[in-house]
């Protein structure tokens, strides 16, 4: 095992999309080390994002009306400390990245041009090169990070264990193709994504696992709401994995959705549309439950005009045979996003001392029940300068140890994609979920190689089973309603043990 000396005793960053890159910037000049599992730029899913950053930048808009649809989007299960935070930090973090390089699009006037998505009542999504948001930000956020001096990264190594010893977090145990590597520090930040890749329809990488929760489990912190997970109304139905996103801001630029007799099935919707996300991936799922195929009319809205405002769809389009100008998209929801993740305190702390968690693995309470669109990049952007601020205000007198360097096995999600995809889909129901748990259950405790994904998967399942009601993405057949005592979800790795 290696045991890299000279920046030991560093903050330790895992995870290469933007809540990772900028905790990692945020941080300088003091030194970091930022762990990613791929080459920078590649396998991060916020380089998939299209849509954009929501910030109530236009003259109609305030912090005040984006924190109301964020509340309403979320149905009863925001934390509206933490909504309040980060919608008036919003304008200020996309100046910010504007700071670093980033040129969002703009009008002629040099106004920026401000998209609108479902459930938003203003024009406020922030987006860059039309709809290649999350590439371009990646991009530029990468090259930022190289020019740091302080920032050493070290690409290609997988985080396998969080030491920690008497509460506290000691090192970080990693894995590459040299062989194990071992960082003593007291302060780690877990940026590594969602759990998308559970699941068989999906926009996210297979490398979504829900790895940074496995390592929080594991390391003992306390996770929140797990049973929260956001289905995309409009992935592009085909066999491509991860599915291609047909971002709601196609929707925002006025196509519908039709079935396959060509009738608008939401429009006595209130939204219609641009109802909520959960809302609408209800609708559609019913569509394909009764064996109708759905459909994404852009041809009025948009017409030729489509690939100039949506150039990467477009392309996604044509490489599958479809040319949205003139024809039908064919869509199905797919999984898209976490709410629930590591439990976290308004600088980003878990229940851990010395771990934090920034971006779509951590749960601050933006989201609460169902995410607002675009909400996720705004959430990771904010909270990364909140992070940075608190890790590099925390000093230890004591010096981190050494670390033992036991390193398990390369986790294989592939064995729970068909139990997760049956039982923790857009409607579930307690029978599935217990068959789920009862499956994975003896997956998680006793094959080494596939502990990690069967853990998360039964975590979630353990939290979606204890939540017996509906709200905002967890639709239960069994208790159709809302509990008129809402309150958020926590458990550890112990408490979904047990309940398991
Ligand atoms: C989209 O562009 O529809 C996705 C945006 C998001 O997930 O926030």
């Amino acid at each position: 095992s290696l045991e890299v000396r000279d920046i030991a005793g560093a903050p330790v960053v895992i995870g290469g999309g933007i809540a990772g890159l900028m905790t990692a910037l945020h941080l300088a000049p003091e030194p970091v080390v930022l762990l990613t599992n791929a080459p920078l730029g590649t396998g991060a899913c916020s380089e998939l994002a299209q849509g954009g950053l929501a910030a109530s930048l236009g003259g109609d808009d305030g912090p005040d009306f984006h924190l109301c649809d964020t509340i309403a989007a979320g149905d009863g299960l925001c934390d509206e400390a933490t909504v309040r935070r980060v919608v008036r930090a919003a304008p200020e973090a996309i100046r910010t990245i504007q700071r670093f390089g980033v040129d969002f699009d703009q009008h002629p006037d040099r106004a920026l041009r401000l998209g609108l998505e479902a459930a938003h009542s203003r024009r406020r999504i922030v987006h860059a090169a039309g709809d290649a948001t999350g590439r371009e930000l990646v991009r530029v956020l990468i090259a930022a990070v190289r020019r740091t001096a302080s920032i050493t990264t070290i690409e290609n190594v997988e985080v396998r264990r969080l030491v920690v010893q008497d509460g506290s977090v000691i090192a970080v145990v990693a894995a590459g193709r040299a062989g194990a590597l071992a960082l003593p520090t007291r302060r780690a930040v877990l940026a590594t994504g969602g759990v998308g890749g559970l699941f068989c329809d999906t926009t996210n990488p297979a490398g979504s696992w829900g790895h940074g929760l496995a390592l929080a489990a594991w390391a003992g912190a306390e996770l929140a709401d797990l049973e929260f997970i956001q289905f995309h109304p409009t992935a592009l139905d085909g066999p491509r994995r991860p599915m291609p996103l047909v971002s709601e801001a196609v929707r925002g630029e006025g196509a519908v959705l039709i079935d396959e007799r060509g009738e608008r099935f939401l429009a006595d919707t209130p939204g219609g549309e641009l109802a909520p996300r959960d809302v609408v991936a209800r609708a559609i799922w019913h569509q394909l439950a009764v064996g109708r195929r759905v459909f994404l009319d852009a041809r009025q809205s948009l017409g030729p005009r489509f690939g100039k405002r949506f150039p990467g769809i477009a392309e996604l389009c044509r490489s599958a045979g479809i040319d949205p100008a003139t024809d039908l998209i064919p869509v199905r929801p797919a999984a898209h996003y976490h709410m629930g993740g590591v439990a976290v305190d308004s600088a980003g702390r878990s229940s851990i001392e010395g771990l934090w968690a920034c971006g779509e693995v951590a749960c601050t309470g933006l989201h609460g029940a169902n995410r607002l669109a675009s909400n996720s990049l705004t959430e990771a952007a904010v909270t990364a300068s909140w992070v940075a601020e608190s890790v590099a205000g925390t000093s230890y007198t004591r010096r981190p140890r050494r670390c033992s360097t036991f390193v398990p096995p390369r986790p294989d999600a592939s064995v729970v994609l068909p139990i997760v995809s049956a039982a923790l889909g857009i409607i579930r129901d307690g029978e599935a979920m217990r068959e789920a748990v009862a499956t994975l259950l003896p997956i998680a405790a006793n094959s080494v190689a596939a502990s990690g994904p069967a853990l998360v998967s039964l975590m979630i399942a353990a939290a979606a089973l204890r939540r017996e009601e509906s709200r905002g993405a967890h639709c239960r057949s069994d208790f159709p309603l809302h509990d008129a005592n809402v309150r958020p979800s926590r458990l550890t790795l112990h408490s979904a043990m047990r309940a398991a």
